[in-house]
């Protein structure tokens, strides 16, 4: 079974890879991480950040809202204590990025350019300062204008992560590829909100937080589909991603590869056999190579 794809810049040996932010080191405790297609890390901002008020997260039907604001300890910290301990693994480095001016970003991802790191996830997905906390990938003027500036302080293949938080999604994801763009991420979480009757208040801190897992995919399937009939770059399925069939379900939609978020709080195993999953998928349908099933369900 041939489960290799090429993902922006990238061969894969599978196509399973973690969301950023729901992933650390310590999964390693856990499950092998030269198993898994490419390890995506929690998006990295310039400088260190204390994240979002309290409650950051809260449990809805199939699904989680958050809010963490990118807390984390800033790219020197990173570079230098979590970019070795994930060198000592085969799988590919993808290393997230998150920033609040495009000028922030190119120099965060010229920092961030340092040798173990095999491709930069850009997280055009959240709010950029310079247009009113809107996130870039809401507009595709703003899309490419920060993700050529990125582009030209890297050599490393770039992914543009999108937001389902827009009603231009073709044209953005056409912006990214113009600004040089490898591969897009589609997607990030859907703006949501959640209300405790008991007393009256929104159950996020933050009032507002992203809405994950189960209850987004269809969605993001859908975005997908799309996404994948407007460029020509390599899309990576994201959102509510559970099984083998969920994973397959996006490959088929035009997906090259998937990340897998919400479901590692569930079952920190889960990418493991989601891929084991897609295997026994492929033999059982005679198919050799999984790469042959992207974009399947597309209809011409
Ligand atoms: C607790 C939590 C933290 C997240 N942090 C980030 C982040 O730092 N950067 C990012 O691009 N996406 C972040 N995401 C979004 C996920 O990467 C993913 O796009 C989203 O959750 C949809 O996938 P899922 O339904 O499989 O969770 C976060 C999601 C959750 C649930």
């Amino acid at each position: 079974m041939d489960m290799r794809v090429a993902v922006g810049g990238l061969m894969l040996q599978n196509p399973v890879m973690p969301a950023s932010g729901t992933f650390g080191e310590e999964m390693a405790q856990v499950i092998d991480l030269n198993a898994l297609g490419a390890l995506v890390t929690k998006s990295v901002t310039p400088l260190p950040r204390m994240g979002n008020r309290s409650p950051r997260v809260a449990e809805t039907m199939a699904g989680m809202l958050n809010s963490v604001g990118i807390q984390g300890k800033g790219i020197t910290a990173f570079v230098r204590d979590t970019v070795p301990f994930y060198r000592e693994f085969q799988s590919p480095l993808v290393v997230s990025v998150s920033a609040d001016t495009a000028d922030e970003f190119a120099d965060l991802a010229s920092s961030a350019t340092v040798p173990g790191v095999a491709a930069l996830e850009v997280n055009i997905s959240c709010p950029n300062l310079e247009d009113d906390g809107r996130s870039y990938a809401m507009d595709p003027v703003q899309t490419r204008r920060v993700l050529e500036k990125v582009r030209a302080a890297t050599r490393l293949p770039l992914w543009a992560k999108l937001t389902p938080n827009t009603g231009a999604l073709t044209e953005v994801a056409q912006a990214a590829e113009a600004a040089g763009a490898d591969a897009l991420v589609v997607a990030n979480t859907i703006l949501a909100m959640a209300i405790d009757v008991e007393t009256r208040k929104p159950k996020i801190g933050n009032v507002m937080g992203g809405l994950s897992g189960p209850a987004i995919k269809p969605i993001i399937v859908r975005m997908v589909y799309q996404t994948a009939r407007a460029v020509r770059i390599p899309i990576i399925g994201c959102g509510g991603i559970a099984s083998g069939n969920d994973a397959l379900e996006y490959l088929l939609a035009g997906a090259s590869a998937v990340q897998v978020g919400t479901y590692n709080f569930v079952q920190p195993t889960a990418m493991l056999t989601i891929i084991a999953e897609m295997e026994a998928y492929a033999t059982r349908h005679g198919v050799t190579r999984i790469a042959d099933l992207i974009g399947a369900a597309q209809q011409m």
